[in-house]
Formats: C-alpha cells, sequence, structure tokens
C-alpha cells in the first residue's frame, strides 16, 4: 500500500483523559534521561562572555536556555547555550552561527528577537529576546481556547512566518512550546482580547534533520506530534514553506482542541499515524467550533503539500475571514501603554486615523 494513502481515522479521541504528553523523537543510540542529555553544558556556572548567567529557563533538543544579564547592555536575554564538545562539528557550528545570524535579520512583533550569536568558554551560544510568559503549549494542552481566540492567534503567527519566508527563512520547527507568550504591559486591547503577544522562537536555529553530525548522536531532533509528514518521512529536500504551514495547522489544532493532532505511545507509533492517518476532526473532540474553522485546519494538515494552502499569507486570509464580522467594534484602539512598551509599534501623531485594511486588519497585523 502507498505510504502515503490515509487509512481508517485511527485515534480515538485522544485522550480526553489521562496523561497524554507529546513523546519525544530521539535519534541515535541511546535513550538519556532529560538531564543527561546535556550533562556537557552542566559545567557553565557564571558567565559566557559578556552574559552572566542568572538561571536555567529550559532544555531542550539543542541545549540549555538560561535567563541571562548582558553585561554590557545591562539587559536581561535568553541564552541558548549549544554545547560545542565532539558533537558539533567545526562546520555545524559555523552553520549554527550563519544561520542565527541571518535569524538575526527578521524584525517582528510575533517573532522572539535573536541578538548575537557567538562562542565562549568552549560553548556555542545565541543570545536572543527573554520572554517572560511560559509557552503556548502550558497554555493550550489539554486547556483549548475559544476558537476566535484560537484563530486570531494563528492568524497573527502566520502573517509573522509570511514574514520569515518572504527573507527566505524556513523555520521547519514550529510548534506549541517554540511560541512564546510575551505578557501584556497593560490593557492591550488588539483583536485577539488575549492577555499576552505570542511570539516564535528559534526562527533559523531549528534542527537539521539531515544533518549526519547530529542523527549520530542521541540529541532529540524534535517532536514528531507536529511534525510534517514529509519531515517524519526523512524527505528533507521537500521540506519548505508548506512545512511552516502543516506546522501552523498543528498549533491551530491545539489551540482549538486541546491536543497535538497526532499522539501515540512510541514516536514510531505517532510517525505512522503522522504519515498515514487523517487528523481526527476537531469538532469531534470539541463543540462550537465553526465549521470554516476546522476546515482551515484540516486543509493546513493534509498530508500531501500540495493540498495545503500554498503561503502562510494564504493561511492568515483564510483564518481572518473565519472571523471577521463577529469582532466588536472596540477592539480596534490598542492601549498607548502597549505601543509604549514595544509591545505594537509606536502610535502614529493623533491627527493620523488608522487605516483599517481589508479584512478589517490594522496595518502592524499585516506582516512584513
Ligand atoms: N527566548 C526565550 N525566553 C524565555 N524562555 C525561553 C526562551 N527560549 C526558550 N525558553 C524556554 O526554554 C525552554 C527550552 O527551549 P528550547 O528551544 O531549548 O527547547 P524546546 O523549544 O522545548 O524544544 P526544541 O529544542 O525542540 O526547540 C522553552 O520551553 C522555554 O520554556
Ligand atoms: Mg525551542
Amino acid at each position: 500500500m502507498d505510504p502515503n494513502t490515509p487509512t481508517e481515522p485511527a485515534l480515538t479521541p485522544p485522550p480526553a483523559s489521562g496523561d497524554l504528553k507529546p513523546a519525544t523523537l530521539e535519534i541515535g543510540v541511546s535513550k538519556a534521561p532529560a538531564t543527561e542529555i546535556h550533562s556537557d553544558v552542566q559545567p557553565v556556572k557564571r558567565k559566557i562572555g559578556d552574559y552572566s548567567v542568572i538561571r536555567e529557563l529550559g532544555r531542550g533538543g539543542m541545549g540549555v536556555v538560561y535567563l541571562a544579564r548582558q553585561e554590557s547592555l545591562n539587559r536581561q536575554v535568553a541564552l541558548k547555550v549549544i554545547p560545542a564538545g565532539p558533537e558539533a562539528s567545526e562546520a555545524e557550528l559555523k552553520r549554527f552561527r550563519t544561520e542565527a545570524e541571518t535569524a538575526a535579520a527578521l524584525s517582528h512583533p510575533n517573532i522572539v528577537s535573536i541578538y548575537e550569536a557567538g562562542q565562549a568558554n568552549g560553548v556555542a551560544y545565541v543570545a536572543m529576546e527573554y520572554v517572560s510568559g511560559g509557552t503556548l503549549h502550558d497554555q493550550t494542552y489539554k486547556n483549548p481556547l475559544p476558537p476566535t481566540e484560537a484563530a486570531l492567534l494563528v492568524e497573527s503567527l502566520a502573517r509573522a512566518v509570511q514574514c520569515a519566508h518572504e527573507k527566505g527563512i524556513i523555520h521547519r520547527d514550529i510548534k506549541p512550546s517554540n511560541i512564546l507568550l510575551a505578557p501584556r504591559a497593560g490593557p492591550c486591547v488588539d483583536r485577539s482580547g488575549l492577555p499576552w503577544l505570542p511570539k516564535i522562537a528559534d526562527f533559523g536555529l531549528a534542527k537539521r534533520l539531515d544533518n549526519p553530525a547530529l542523527t549520530a548522536s542521541n540529541l532529540v531532533l524534535g517532536t514528531p506530534n507536529y511534525m510534517s509528514p514529509e519531515q517524519a518521512q526523512g524527505h528533507n529536500q521537500r521540506v519548505g514553506v508548506s512545512t511552516d504551514i502543516y506546522a501552523l495547522g498543528a498549533v491551530l489544532y491545539e489551540a482549538l482542541t486541546g491536543y497535538p493532532p497526532f499522539s501515540g505511545e512510541t514516536s514510531f507509533e505517532i510517525i505512522q499515524h503522522v504519515v498515514r492517518t487523517p487528523p481526527v476532526r476537531p469538532s469531534h473532540l470539541r463543540t462550537g467550533i465553526p465549521q470554516s474553522l476546522e476546515a482551515i485546519c484540516l486543509k493546513a494538515l493534509e498530508k500531501d503539500p500540495q493540498k495545503r494552502f500554498q503561503s502562510a499569507k494564504e493561511l492568515a486570509d483564510a483564518l481572518a475571514k473565519t472571523f471577521q464580522e463577529k469582532l466588536p467594534a472596540t477592539v480596534i484602539t490598542p492601549a498607548p501603554s502597549d505601543h509604549a512598551s514595544g509591545c505594537l509599534p509606536p502610535l502614529p501623531p493623533p491627527q493620523f486615523k488608522l487605516p483599517l485594511l481589508e479584512g478589517g486588519y490594522l496595518p502592524w497585523q499585516v506582516g512584513c
């Protein structure tokens, strides 16, 4: 049978109960507990170049993320530290740095800013904007958003992704744990009404599935729950714009239902579902999801990249249409404090009337 042929929806409602945790794809020889995977970066104590480490924020497949203070600029940053041991060749470190530098050129309110990439004290690091409100996964896992908020959230993420795509940057690892939440400085009243501004992390830093230097190790290479079929099958030459569109669909799915589109006991099982099984319809897991929104979610999650939205903008525009008429009139006036805090671009002069664009959104929600 063609492995791409969808089979019966095999998942019974993912997991209305129990403790489903997105499984983690581990490639390589041994399965090490998370605490041991990065034991080689543990010795990092206080200083890495210009940065003083304050505390650990979290760990992922590439390394450890610390809250740190950049001494020369006296500001807090998130410092992602990657072991520069035998795991990472010179070529790999160079590529890592080049990619970080490319991503540093991205400037968008919904993308975590990268400040600098470098090497010091035997580690490679990336200094980036510190986002203090946790991850979208922490918010939405088992705790879905109202459909309109989910649509608005993914619309703004899709416009940010469009901006990156226009600059030739593909993320390759968009997932709810790579979306960080910046608490609003004040009563920010944008169209979403959400108390935080979502920001996509790790643009340009996503792990390279085609890299033998990494796949030969036991580094964790990704969570297959949100991975596109082409990535899950290792078809790296097919990974592109539509891979990020699939992942945005997976983020929307979790925001709407509280669960990733595919789950399973093992990475292998999840990948089988990702490649062969149609996702359970969101409306089967939760009532009140508009049909049009469900159709958008399922189109983004099509197995065949050709059948997905052809650009992130197309996805964003489709989402905007689903709630266009439901928005209360008041939501088009953001609070001045949000502009002052950098949550939104500076306010125009008072005599300037904000132009509403087609679809009812404000200029800063459009993308680049
Ligand atoms: N810029 C940041 N500001 C605040 N916290 C961050 C930042 N970047 C990462 N973190 C925290 O560190 C944790 C680990 O991040 P990291 O990117 O290493 O792993 P991940 O996103 O969970 O997985 P992956 O390695 O697959 O991306 C995140 O879950 C988040 O809690
Ligand atoms: Mg990450």
